[in-house]
């Protein structure tokens, strides 16, 4: 199977595990970076949940399963948090729980999953390749106004309504299925190159986050994962993109401030309802790490811990 590299992995790991016989919840178990660092720490008592869209990520974390009687492994979304611990009898409330958001390696290297611009492949773009519409199912079909906010509100797109029209003046002269061939379309209808970016990048970056409704995600996610979190548990979030870290910022800013009391009103220290305290300032990939691994770049970690 294809590496991934996995990153910020001893960053996350140390900030992750507080208790070696705790459990805990990697969301986003890829190729099983992170979780082996975890299960290296953990005592013969401590216990780790894999959670996977992938398929590809879920035969990995099935083998890992195989090897280690520590480990369980769940395919479905973070988001379902709960009901895949439920379904699979993990022990709960979770010592810590951990999000290294977006794409694996292997995801994106394999032209065939069809995630890169840079590579020939089907137009896919599903994490759960079983699952929803592939993004060339969605650009035959969806309606110009849809298309330019998906390209506006998940890639931050400035040309969105230009590159959607020549989408679709393209797609009615032939069928896009390639993700070459969206590459270029984007590519010619874009009138501004970015430095260093590729031209269609927003745009590529814009279709995943949709095809995989990776905000609402990651919100339904926010929503509920307090509560499954145990007195002093941690929450670990690596993010690759300003929406996603923008979304984990203000949800740990919130959930330590407690909620929105005039000044007017004293309240005591419980009244004030604080659920999370924040660790430490947001980490990001050392030089050498991005040196390395030209992926971590963008990567932003975040930490909070639960509060009585
Ligand atoms: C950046 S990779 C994680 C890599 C992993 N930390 C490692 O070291 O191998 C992100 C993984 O999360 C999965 N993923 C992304 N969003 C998900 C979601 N909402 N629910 C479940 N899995 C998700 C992807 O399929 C991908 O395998």
């Amino acid at each position: 199977m294809e590496q991934h590299l996995t990153v910020l992995l001893n960053e996350a790991v140390e900030s992750l595990v507080t208790d070696t016989d705790g459990s805990y919840v990697d969301g986003t178990f890829g190729r099983g970076g992170h979780s082996r660092l975890v299960l290296s720490r953990l005592s013969s008592t401590g216990s780790l949940l894999g959670i996977d869209k992938d398929p590809q990520a879920i035969a990995e974390g099935e083998q890992l399963e195989i090897d280690d009687s520590r480990f369980r492994i769940a395919r479905g979304s973070f988001a379902e948090l709960s009901d895949l611990a439920e379904h699979v009898k993990f022990a709960r409330p979770f010592t810590g729980v951990l999000l290294d958001l977006g794409v694996s390696s292997p995801q994106l290297d394999q032209a065939e999953r069809g995630f890169s611009f840079m590579r020939d492949g089907d137009l896919d773009m599903r994490m759960d390749t079983d699952n929803g519409l592939s993004a060339a199912e969605w650009i035959a079909t969806a309606e110009e106004s849809e298309m330019v906010k998906v390209l506006r509100d998940y890639g931050e797109e400035r040309f969105a309504k230009r590159i959607v029209r020549a989408i679709i003046a393209a797609r009615e002269e032939a069928p896009i299925t390639r993700t070459l061939q969206l590459a270029k379309i984007v590519s010619e209808a874009n009138p501004a190159w970015e430095k260093h970016k590729h031209p269609a990048t927003r745009s590529f970056q814009a279709i995943r986050i949709f095809i995989n409704d990776e905000l609402t995600d990651l919100e339904r996610l926010l929503g509920n994962v307090v509560d499954q979190l145990a007195v002093g548990g941690r929450l670990v979030v690596i993010s690759f993109h300003s929406l996603e870290d923008r979304m984990v910022k203000r949800f740990m800013r919130r959930q330590s401030e407690g909620d929105d009391v005039p000044a007017y009103i004293p309240v005591t220290e419980s009244q004030r309802n604080r659920r999370l305290k924040i660790i430490g300032k947001a980490i990001k990939a050392s030089e050498q790490e991005i040196e390395m691994n030209p992926r971590s770049r963008s990567a932003v970690m975040r930490v909070a811990e639960k509060l009585a």
